[in-house]
């Protein structure tokens, strides 16, 4: 079996799917491992090291695809490889089936079998594949390192011969794993931190981090299933953004990190609480990507509104620290696919929970379930 780690398709992408170190653990259960040249260099995994841990080298995506039986990338294969993907092959990666329903079907055209790293169930026994978790993580931490260079203050309080210098007060919308991370780290820096979420399960975590916890009343909880956050009604989304305005407006920094699966992210972040800040306060937008927390986030910039409030809408954080990210998600591939391999072959068991819920296309069909 050829296990295939490609150069990743998006022009920005700076990770690799699999590390050398998980090169050698495959290579160990009997499998080639084929690396496409250069895959790693911009994660800082040079061809070097690949070939030190076993692997075969192919040169371009086509020649790549066409040999592989288990096709394993960040983020989705792009057009030279799904042309190239023999069909029964597998493919893995973040393929974005919920909010790119059409390349589902393409995935499924192409008589793939097609695990997507965002539908693994957040079942305990799956926690070492949850590439979500370990990708928010760390833009979590990043998002408060840009929030931190792009303040024209101490994060710390400082107390210096030429006086007192108040700590920065930093709020964070939104404590899934990526708002815990940047609660811990903004609190590491030294901020003043309070957290906000919809769902009341967070608070008690979001109080052990040292950070306080914003309350408002929904007059409901809104946790779906899963640990996931449902929409809000209209009605509701609408008194949440009045209260928000007065708590964003007496902070420095604001991180926001809300998302609802699959659709567009909640707006928290009106113009008229941009227009509230004080000037030289931070906006830092992991939404950015999903249409973003704040209403002037333009996705990948960072832009300076009328009343000098920086917004920071750079995506793809993660792969802005593409050695440790890419180390982190090719621990959770081979925690994925080890389970399936048997005698240097892999066999994904469809009776398995995390292969119900991350095989999303397979035999020609697409098999997302309707309401995940
Ligand atoms: N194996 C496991 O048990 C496991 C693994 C990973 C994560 N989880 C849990 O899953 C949950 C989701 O984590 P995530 O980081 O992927 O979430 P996410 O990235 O989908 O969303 C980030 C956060 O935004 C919040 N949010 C959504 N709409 C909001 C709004 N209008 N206002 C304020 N906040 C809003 C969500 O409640 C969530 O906490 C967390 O509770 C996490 O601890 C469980």
């Amino acid at each position: 079996m050829i296990v295939a780690v490609p150069h990743e398709a998006a022009p920005n992408e700076r990770r690799v799917a699999l590390v050398p170190e998980t090169v050698t653990r495959l290579r160990k259960s009997g499998v080639e491992v084929r690396v496409q040249r250069g895959a790693g260099n911009a994660a800082a995994f040079p061809d070097s090291l690949y070939e030190d841990a076993g692997a075969t080298f192919a040169q371009d995506t086509r020649g790549l695809a066409e040999a592989s039986d288990v096709f394993v990338a960040v983020g989705r294969p792009g057009d030279d490889a799904l042309a190239a993907l023999r069909p029964g092959s597998v493919v893995v990666g973040f393929l974005n089936p919920l909010g790119d329903p059409a390349y589902l079907q393409r995935l499924a055209e192409a008589r793939v079998t097609a695990l997507a790293m965002e539908m693994i169930p957040r079942i305990t026994r799956a926690q070492s594949m949850d590439a979500l978790s370990s990708q928010s993580n760390i833009a979590g931490y990043k998002a408060v390192l840009l929030a931190a260079s792009a303040l024209p203050k101490f994060f710390p309080m400082l107390t210096t011969a030429a006086g007192t210098i108040p700590p920065a007060k930093v709020l964070v919308l939104g404590a899934g794993v990526a708002g815990l991370q940047a609660i811990a780290t903004a609190r590491r820096l030294g901020a003043v931190v309070s957290g906000y979420d919809v769902r009341a399960v967070v608070k008690e975590q979001v109080r052990s981090l040292g950070a306080s916890f914003l309350e408002f009343d929904l007059g409901a909880d809104a946790e779906a299933g899963g640990g996931y956050a449902k929409e809000l009604t209209p009605e509701q989304q609408e008194r949440q953004r009045a209260w928000m305005v007065e708590q964003i407006a007496a902070n420095d920094v604001v991180i926001t990190t809300a998302l609802v699966p699959g659709r567009k992210a909640p707006v928290l972040i009106s113009e008229a609480a941009v227009a509230a800040m004080k000037p030289g306060s931070v906006v830092v937008d992991l939404a950015a990507e999903a249409g973003g927390n704040c209403a002037l986030t333009v996705p990948d910039r960072t832009i300076t509104s009328a009343n000098g409030v920086t917004i920071v809408g750079t995506t793809n954080l993660p792969g802005t620290m593409p050695s440790d990210a890419s180390r982190l998600y090719s621990r959770n591939i081979y925690a994925l696919l080890s389970p399936w391999m048997k005698d240097g072959n892999l066999a994904i068991d469809m009776n398995d929970d995390v292969a119900k819920g991350a095989v999303v296309a397979g035999d020609g069909s697409v098999l997302v379930r309707s309401g995940t």
